[in-house]
């Protein structure tokens, strides 16, 4: 199909449908340019709280669909393509979650957002990227569990003076980076800013000028009066920066920055899953109440 066809065809059941379209960063351009919304995990998951729309179509991976539908639970939530997930997401399990409170009895839990709804639900209170050090920090306890990424992990371990334990998880496109590829970056561009995620590992987070999260990226390149930035997060983000800031230069860090997940969804897709309202998220009844309590406490507090 064109994509003419198919962007007036989106708008125009997304009318008649009562629909909205959020999109994360790092989503294609085509979805971008399409969704009503286009923000990081923690924009999404407070527009999708807040919407009176009767249908969220949500351009990412399932565990911000999940967390959508849990915020916003009378609302019909769509996932284009049934299959994009968040390999780290899988990489905690909710039964081990459970075996490692047993081995910190009271020790609170707090879970990145991409994880799974029934991890959330053995969670007191989830956080994003953007928020992970003041959620910790909001922790009256002096140890926290904290899953499924170790990378940020470490990197809120650096702000706080609590004992963080640990879940072995990474994102396997943020943690493909390695220091050697941003020395050698550094040897060609020596002046320019470089700027990474915080899934990023602490050895290439130490080399970096700013640490962020996607939104926070984007923020910064257009307050900062630089001319040139080095960009370590997944690529899809380039389109946004180059967009808003045209006179800006955007070099990739790493040709590895790509989430596959992310690059799933077309226009072809959104059209298809709004058109037959398909691939619509449904949350297990027996964790819905307990995952949606930690992500309501993140955005009550955040
Ligand atoms: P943000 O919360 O920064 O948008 O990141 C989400 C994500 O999946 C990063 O890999
Ligand atoms: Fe998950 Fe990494 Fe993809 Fe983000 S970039 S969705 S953390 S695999």
């Amino acid at each position: 199909m064109e994509e003419s066809f198919l962007i007036k065809e989106i708008n125009r059941l997304k009318k008649e449908k009562n629909a909205i379209i959020l999109a994360h960063n790092y989503q294609i351009p085509e979805i971008q340019n399409i969704a009503d919304i286009l923000g990081d995990s923690l924009r999404l998951s407070i527009e999708a709280s807040k919407t009176d729309k009767d249908i969220i179509v949500f351009c990412g991976v399932k565990f911000m669909a999940e967390s959508a539908k849990l915020l916003s639970p009378d609302k019909k939530v769509l996932l284009p393509i049934a299959g994009a997930g968040c390999p780290m997401a899988d990489m905690e399990d909710a039964k081990s979650l459970k075996e490692l409170k047993k081995k910190y009895p009271g020790v609170p839990v707090v879970t990145y957002v991409n994880s799974n709804a029934d991890v959330k639900a053995e969670t007191d209170i989830c956080c994003t990227s953007a928020n992970a050090i003041n959620v910790v920090k909001s922790i009256k306890e002096d140890k926290v569990i904290f899953g499924p990424d170790k990378n940020l992990g470490s990197y809120v371990q650096k702000f706080v003076d609590k004992e963080i334990i640990l879940w072995d998880g990474f994102c396997p496109t943020h943690d493909a980076v390695t220091p050697d590829e941003i020395v050698t970056v550094k040897l060609k561009y020596p002046k320019v800013k470089i700027l990474v995620h915080p899934e990023a590992r602490p050895s290439v987070v130490k080399l970096a000028d700013f640490v962020g999260s996607t939104s926070q990226m984007i923020n910064y390149v257009k307050e900062c009066e630089d001319e040139k930035f080095l960009i370590g997060t997944e690529m899809g983000i380039l389109n946004i920066m180059r967009k808003e800031n045209p006179k800006k230069d955007f070099i990739m860090l790493s040709p590895k920055l790509i989430c596959l997940d992310m690059k799933k969804t077309d226009l072809t897709a959104l059209f298809e899953a709004l058109r037959d309202e398909k691939h619509e998220i449904i949350i297990d009844e027996s964790v819905k109440e307990k995952a949606r309590k930690s992500l309501d406490r993140m955005i009550n507090v955040f």
